[in-house]
This record gives structure tokens, C-alpha cells and sequence, in this order.
């Protein structure tokens, strides 16, 4: 039988530079409450922060779309946040996650987000579908204070 949630949150917001933090930030609040270590808290607030910046930049290219985040959080502490958009896709998903592989062409990106995200979580599916969106699935354990 599939365990159901204990808490879960749903926050739809637009692809504006200014909600990586404000994701970053309702995503750490939900988690906070399952009482994590500090280093668990970083490292999901960065993964996060990843996550929906790409959206942002790579995504939308910073025009007008949505940003669709879930977090769920189930009874043994593990944690799964899915973030979609409904951009431009990525033509070759495991091409795009190789590190230091970027698109962009200004020098401002380092081709580590999914390098990031994949290091500071415990599992990462990355699924995407060009003209369509994308949607990257993480999750991670906490570990419970005994
Ligand atoms: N949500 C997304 N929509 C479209 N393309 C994406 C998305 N996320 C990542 N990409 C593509 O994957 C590449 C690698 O992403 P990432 O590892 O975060 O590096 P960076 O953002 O520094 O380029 C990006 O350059 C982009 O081409
Ligand atoms: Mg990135």
C-alpha cells in the first residue's frame, strides 16, 4: 500500500527571478516544521533555488509562465519536491544534466545546477518534453534526531 503524505504543500507561482526566493523560502518553511538539520535545510534550499532558476532562465527565457512547485513530506522523513513548468522543454535530458553543460551563451550560467541538485538530494528524475515543459522530482531522507 502506498503511504499517504503527513503534510503537503502546492504553490503556483510566475517565472519571476524574485520567486526563486520566495520558493526557496515556502519550501524551507514547510520542511522546517519536520524539524531537519541545518546542512539538510541548505541543501534543499539550494537544490530548489536550482530548480526553479532554471525555469526562470531557461524555461520561460524570462517571459511571462508558471511555476508549479509540490512538496510532500511523508512519515519516515522522507521529503519529495516536485517543481514543472510548462516552457520551452530540454531536447536531451541527459545531456542537459551532464556537468558543466550549459546553454547559455552569456558566461553568467556554470552548467552545475543538475549537478547540485543531484549531490544535495537523495534521488533526482528529471522528465521533459520539447514545447511542452519540464518537470524535475527530488527527494530526500531526513534523518531523525534519535
Ligand atoms: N526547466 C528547464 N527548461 C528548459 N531547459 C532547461 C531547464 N532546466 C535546465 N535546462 C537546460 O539544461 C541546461 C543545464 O542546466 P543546469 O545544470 O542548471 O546549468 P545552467 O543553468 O548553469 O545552464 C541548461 O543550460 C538548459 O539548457
Ligand atoms: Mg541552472
Amino acid at each position: 500500500m502506498k503511504k499517504r503524505p503527513v503534510n503537503e504543500m502546492k504553490l503556483t507561482l510566475p517565472a519571476l527571478p524574485e520567486n526563486e526566493a520566495v520558493a526557496r523560502g515556502c519550501v524551507s518553511q514547510f520542511v522546517s516544521r519536520a524539524d531537519p538539520t541545518v546542512t539538510e535545510l541548505a541543501d534543499i534550499r539550494c537544490a530548489v533555488s536550482e530548480a526553479v532558476t532554471n525555469s526562470v532562465v531557461h524555461a520561460y527565457g524570462n517571459t511571462p509562465g508558471l511555476i508549479y512547485i509540490n512538496a510532500r513530506l511523508y512519515e519516515d522523513g522522507r521529503l519529495t519536491v516536485q517543481i514543472t513548468d510548462r516552457g520551452c522543454g530540454i531536447p536531451d535530458v541527459a545531456l542537459a544534466m551532464t556537468p558543466l553543460y550549459t546553454t547559455d551563451s552569456g558566461g553568467e550560467r556554470s552548467g552545475m545546477g543538475f549537478a547540485i541538485m543531484q549531490s544535495f538530494t537523495d534521488g533526482l528524475k528529471v522528465s521533459s518534453r520539447v514545447g511542452g515543459g519540464t518537470r524535475v522530482f527530488m527527494e530526500k531522507y531526513l534523518k531523525r534526531q534519535p
